[in-house]
Order: structure tokens, then C-alpha cells, then sequence
């Protein structure tokens, strides 16, 4: 098939990876060079990291580089489906909805990866609901084995039928949920990432304990602190928001706290900070805040004076007062 992949971040670079490697002919579109550059860069190393663990052939690899064509202009695009995988925001998605019925032959599919945004709405904008339809992949996508796939009110069932088929094409299991907001997964996953937040804003545990005690208490892989860290927390602001909106229920209200993260720029791994501090490529605990997650208080020490962010070493303390 050929496929066009709007938006070269953590997702849609991984969307282009397996969906060249299984054959796709992709292009990659964002809204400037660095972005896809970024995103074919990722690629390469992880599909070179398969070469050398066995489980692609250099052939392939090398294959699949060549089926990505980059893109940063929106011109005429002949393609069989459109992935939209662009930053979480209604406003932006419509926006690119609009963009992708006019830029698109009427055949084509136009499928969203979002986490939370109702796929009728999308399907509002354009020409074509019966061919609207959401493919939520999850992160890490060459990893990962689910794709969620939402029927709009309006989507046909051929629609659907070609996005299960390309869902394992890709080498996924397709499951299909409603269009509420936040779908199934981030229905349940999303709250249970803020309630840890707020559990760490009201001091009922550090970013460590918190991980550890859903790690080896509910054999989780990885923490929900870590994980948001993963998501993004731009993104899993975003999909709290909509929850809220969407259900009309307090209960989906984002905490503060990770709203200041987003504000201070701080939003998880693709930023290099969040709940931890991932500049060196690798999670560590942070240093210029307490293990509670927020800067000691001035007037409990050093830093007083110069308005600073205080780290728990700084201070003297180990940050859990
Ligand atoms: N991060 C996750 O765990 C996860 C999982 C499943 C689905 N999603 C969804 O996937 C989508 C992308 O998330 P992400 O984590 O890859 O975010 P990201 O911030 O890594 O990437 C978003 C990309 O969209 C690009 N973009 C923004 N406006 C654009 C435009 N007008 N045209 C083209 N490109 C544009 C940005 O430049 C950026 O490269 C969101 O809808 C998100 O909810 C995320």
C-alpha cells in the first residue's frame, strides 16, 4: 500500500518503521526538515539494532530506509491511507483533517492515531466520514502489539475491514473499541498515570516509590511515573483534558502538577526532563528537585537567595520532608 504519515514524532516515525518494513511505501510528512530527520535517524537505529540482534536481515532493513520518501510541504498525495499522527490537539487535527481531504484522491482512508479525540469529529471536517476511521498504535510502535481501531458514527465497514488487514500487516492485533473518549486503553491507563501524579503532589509517595510499589506490587513492567515519562505529558495532559471534557465527570481532572510540568517545558523523554531526567538516553532520578518531585522550599536551605531550584543534595536533605 501507499502510505502517508503526517507528524515524524515518537509515533509516527515508529508508524513509517513498521509500515515500510512490512512492504509500505511511506511518506513522512511534518512541519519542518529536523523533525523527519529526527524520526529516519530513530529508525535506522533501531532497525540496525535488529539487524544485529537477528531479527531483521540487512536487506530489509536497508528495503524498508528506502520505501521512506521525507516530506515537509503539503502538495498532492496519492496514496491509499493517510496516518495522521500529530500532536494531541482537537484544533491542530481538524485542521490537518481538512488539509488531508483536499491533498488526497477520494479513495483514501484517512485514519488518526489519536489517544482521545473523537474520531466522528475528525470525520466532521472532511468530505468523506465514511472513510474516517482512528488506528491508535502504542508506544513504542515497533514493540508494541496492539493497535486500537475506532469506527467513527459514520465510518464504512469496508473502512474498517482494509484497517484491520493493514493493522496486521504491520504485525499487530487489531481490537476494536468504541469512539468514548480515551477509547479503552487510555480510558483506564490515563487516570491511573495522574492519580500517581497526584499521588506524588499530595507526598503520598516519592517518584521512586511510587514506581517501585506498581512495579512489584501489581507486576507492572515499568512505573506509572516512568510511563507517563514514556507517553509524554503533554500527551497525557492532552487526554485528561479531553476525559474531562468528554465525560463531564471531576473524577478525570488533570492534577496541577503535571500541568507545571508541561508549562516548565518538562514533558517526559522525548524533552529530556519529566518525572525523571533522561539527557544522558538513560532514566535517572532528577537533582535539582526532591524526591517528592518539586523544589524544597527556599527558606528550607540553600538556594534561598538566588531563587534557584534546589536539589535534595544542595539542601542537605533527601527531599522526603
Ligand atoms: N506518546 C504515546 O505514548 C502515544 C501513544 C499512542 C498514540 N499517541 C498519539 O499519537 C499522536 C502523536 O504523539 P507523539 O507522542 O508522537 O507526539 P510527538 O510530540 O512526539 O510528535 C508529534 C509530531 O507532530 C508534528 N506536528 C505538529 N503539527 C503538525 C502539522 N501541522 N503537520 C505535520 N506534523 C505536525 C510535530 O512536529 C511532532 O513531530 C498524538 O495524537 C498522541 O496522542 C501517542
Amino acid at each position: 500500500m501507499k502510505v502517508l504519515v503526517v507528524g515524524a514524532g515518537q509515533m509516527g516515525g515508529g508508524i513509517a518503521h513498521v509500515a515500510a518494513l512490512s512492504g509500505d511505501e511511506v511518506t513522512l510528512l511534518d512541519r519542518e526538515q529536523r523533525f523527519v530527520d529526527a524520526a529516519i535517524a530513530t529508525m535506522r537505529k533501531n532497525l540496525d539494532r535488529g539487524v544485529e540482534k537477528g531479527r531483521v536481515t540487512a536487506h530489509d532493513r536497508d528495503a524498508a530506509l528506502e520505501r521512506i520518501t521525507p516530506a515537509v510541504a503539503w502538495g498532492e498525495f496519492d496514496v491509499d491511507v493517510a496516518i495522521e499522527a500529530a500532536t494531541e490537539n482537537e484544533e491542530l487535527k481538524r485542521e490537518i483533517f481538512r488539509k488531508l481531504d483536499a491533498a488526497t484522491p477520494e479513495r483514501t482512508i484517512l485514519a488518526s492515531n489519536t489517544s482521545s479525540i473523537s474520531i466522528t469529529q475528525l470525520a466532521s471536517v472532511t468530505k468523506r466520514p465514511e472513510r474516517v476511521i482512528g488506528m491508535h498504535y502504542m508506544n513504542p510502535v515497533p514493540v508494541m502489539k496492539l493497535v486500537e481501531i475506532i469506527r467513527g458514527i459514520a465510518t464504512a465497514p469496508q473502512t474498517y475491514e482494509t484497517i484491520r488487514k493493514l493493522a496486521v500487516q504491520h504485525g499487530k492485533t487489531p481490537v476494536e473499541a468504541r469512539n468514548y473518549p480515551g477509547f479503552i486503553s487510555n480510558r483506564i491507563l490515563c487516570p491511573m498515570l495522574n492519580e500517581a501524579v497526584f499521588a506524588l503532589q499530595e507526598g503520598v509517595g516519592t517518584v521512586e516509590s511510587i514506581d517501585t510499589v506498581m512495579k512489584l506490587g501489581m507486576n507492572h513492567p515499568m512505573g506509572p511515573l516512568e510511563l507517563a515519562d514514556f507517553v509524554g505529558l503533554d500527551t497525557l495532559l492532552a487526554i485528561m483534558e479531553v476525559l474531562v471534557d468528554g465525560y463531564g465527570d471531576p473524577k478525570y481532572r488533570p492534577c496541577t502538577l503535571l500541568r507545571e510540568y508541561v508549562d516548565a517545558g518538562w514533558r517526559g523523554r522525548k524533552a529530556g526532563l519529566g518525572f525523571y531526567d533522561w539527557r544522558s538516553g538513560e532514566r535517572r532520578a532528577r537533582t535539582d528537585l526532591t524526591a517528592s518531585g518539586v523544589p524544597a522550599f527556599a527558606s528550607d536551605g540553600a538556594g534561598a537567595s538566588s531563587g534557584a531550584v534546589v536539589s535534595p543534595a544542595a539542601s542537605g536533605g533527601n527531599g522526603t520532608r
